[in-house]
């Protein structure tokens, strides 16, 4: 999604704000550009490829300067195309332009806006809701940037976070934010702004974050921040240790297969040193709530609600406590019946998507006010919301398909449902230590899995070209089997659907012929007979059949059965285990098909836009 970065100082800024573009290109972008104030004038270097090439245009044409803003645009409202990439510039007709702007975020408004600024004069260039922002702040400008940002974000409905500079003061950048993240980072006698810190890194690591309803005006030597009703306030600055190594591919050939490889470490570091699982990692409070609440709804969207839905079965199956999974977007508009005694869950690698964010706003305005947040980002919004938080140590992931951020997130709500079986008194001590025995093997169980990439890669050109696939998995391996088919889908475009195995017959069993490839998730638990019958009726129809079998399975290959064998059973945790060799189908059956992996088409990583 559209990533944001600005900076004032007295040296020549376009290196840093390069720099910071190619570290916001993991969220997914369509076009991208920067505006500098240069002697005297606005200049502006836009363009619908990658950032490197906007950097060769940058260069070409010597754009320089001491202040300027720089943006990544993922298209909402408008074309990808060069006119409506960021920076937008705001004149009246016949003047040079006096305002730049980026923007990311909708404004719902923006129809009503810009009539009404055709009506006092304004030309829109672009099909953007940003161009109207643009114009809105040359609108009201009287000579201080800060006020005309002000009044115009009143104006404003939708999300936002914007960065604006004005040619009549050149040492100054102003930033608001309402539902889009922002940062501030802090320099010596130099200020910088970014979607977040990661972007800054090895730039400055004094980092604020700027919470909704804040105006920030950022100049040489000072920020200051003021709150939604104009009133000047101090935020805490932190100091972000952003691994910068997270941003480079070291012997890897894309982010993803890096992150994938990276998944013992991460998952490792998850579960940091848990020696038991007590409510505490949870937050001081955790006892407390896990002890009042009866039932669990989580929130997520994409990968998170996947992993919303495993932890489902878990839950459900351990700790004895009802849980409803939904979709953030749809749960936030839909009448539900609310219940008090609810932990209210999110999930969400980035702590910033807006749907389920909303969603849980909309949760909580429904009474429910016990919430918990798995997330991967310690000072997101989403975890400043939630009253208990577990973060999951993935690091920052970088390709836009989720694999290390799911895997831990499994690995958090696995300690969740253990401690929700502690405080509901449905585990033993004993049955409690042998599953956290299980956890700290994961980190070797899950280096073991990633072993089998060459028997993976074999397949994958086999899948290659193949133009549909269904995934089947049953109990607590069919979320598996539907993330199992979102990789595919996301970075390969292979269209890809998973069904519960049990629902063959219901209808997808039509599309099954031998074109249509049937990766089966295997695992040697109670179902594993019923899924034996169903990979027959499989291979009844001609399909073919491949088969990520647990070794105790005995499941062996023959005629269109292809077999790759698993570790042994992992009980609870095998949908783990299960899943890594299904994000190394997608990511080398990607690569076979020479898609660009770490950005598939029109996806972004972080999406803070409704
Ligand atoms: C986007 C990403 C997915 C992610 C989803 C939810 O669609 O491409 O990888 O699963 O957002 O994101 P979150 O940050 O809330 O987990």
């Amino acid at each position: 999604m559209c990533g944001i970065v600005g900076a004032v100082a007295s040296r020549d800024i376009t290196p840093i704000l390069v720099e910071g573009l190619k570290r916001l290109e993991y969220r997914g972008y369509d076009s991208c550009g920067v505006a500098v104030y240069d002697n005297g004038s606005l200049r502006r270097a836009r363009s619908t490829e990658r950032v490197a090439e906007l950097a060769d245009h940058i260069a070409k044409d010597s754009v320089a300067g001491f202040t300027g803003i720089a943006h990544t645009r993922w298209a909402t409202h408008g074309a990808p195309a060069t006119h409506n990439a960021h920076p937008h510039f705001s004149s009246l007709t016949g003047n040079e332009p006096s305002i730049a702007l980026v923007h990311n975020g909708i404004i719902e408004n923006h129809e009503e806006l810009r009539r009404e600024l055709q009506g006092v004069g304004y030309v829109f260039e672009s099909q953007t809701d940003t161009e109207v922002i643009a114009h809105l702040v040359h609108h009201l400008y009287q000579g201080d940037l800060l006020d005309a940002v002000q009044q115009a974000v009143k104006r404003l409905h939708g999300a936002y976070a914007i960065a604006v500079f004005c040619r009549d003061e050149p040492h100054r950048i102003v930033a608001a934010r309402q539902g889009s993240p922002l940062v501030i980072g802090r320099g010596k006698n130099e200020n910088f702004l970014a979607s977040d810190a990661l972007a800054l890194a090895g730039t400055t690591d004094q980092i604020i974050y700027l919470e909704d309803g804040d105006v920030a005006d950022l100049q040489l030597g000072n920020v200051w921040i003021m709150d939604s009703g104009g009133k000047r306030i101090e935020r805490q600055i932190h100091t972000v240790h952003v691994h910068t190594g997270a941003a480079e591919l070291g012997p890897y050939r894309h982010f993803m297969q890096k992150e994938i490889f990276e998944q013992p470490r991460a998952v490792a570091d998850t579960l940091e040193d848990v020696e038991s699982v007590t409510p505490e990692l949870f937050g001081d409070a955790a006892y407390k709530i896990f002890k009042q609440i009866d039932r669990v709804l989580v929130l997520a969207c994409g990968t998170s609600y996947y992993a919303g839905l495993t932890a489902k079965y878990w839950i459900e199956s351990i700790a004895k406590i009802p849980v409803s999974v939904e979709i953030a977007s749809e749960y936030r508009y839909r009448d539900s019946v609310p219940n008090p005694n609810t932990l209210v869950v999110t999930i969400s690698q980035s702590g910033e998507t807006a749907d389920t964010l909303a969603a849980l706003k909309h949760a909580r305005s429904l009474g429910m006010e016990q919430t918990l947040t798995i997330c991967n980002v310690s000072t997101s919004a989403m975890v400043r919301e939630c009253k208990l938080a577990y973060i999951t140590r993935a690091g920052v992931e970088i390709g836009v398909a989720s694999t290390k951020a799911f895997t831990t997130q499994l690995t958090a709500l696995y300690m969740l449902t253990l401690a929700l079986a502690q405080v509901h008194d449905r585990i033993t001590d004993e049955q409690e230590a042998e599953q956290v025995k299980a956890l700290r093997h994961l980190p070797a169980a899950i280096s073991a899995v990633l072993a089998l990439e060459p028997q993976i890669i074999a397949w994958a050109d086999r899948f290659a070209t193949k133009e549909n696939a269904l995934f089947l998995g049953r109990g607590m391996h069919y979320p598996i089997a539907l993330e199992g088919a979102l990789k595919l889908k996301e970075i390969s475009y292979i269209h890809a659907e998973a069904y519960p195995a049990g629902e063959l017959k219901h209808g997808p069993l039509a599309l099954v012929t031998e074109e249509m490839p049937v990766i089966t998730i295997a695992p040697n638990d109670v179902l594993l007979e019923k899924l034996k019958s169903n990979m027959q009726e499989v291979r009844a129809r001609g399909g073919e059949l491949y088969v990520f079998a647990d070794d105790d399975t005995k499941i062996v290959s023959s005629e269109g059965v292809h077999v790759i064998r698993m570790p042994e059973h992992y009980g609870y945790l095998s949908p783990i285990l299960h899943t890594v060799p299904l994000q190394l189908l997608a990511y080398h059956t990607a690569c076979a098909r020479g898609t660009d992996v770490d950005k598939p088409r029109n996806l972004a990583k972080s999406v803070t836009v409704e």
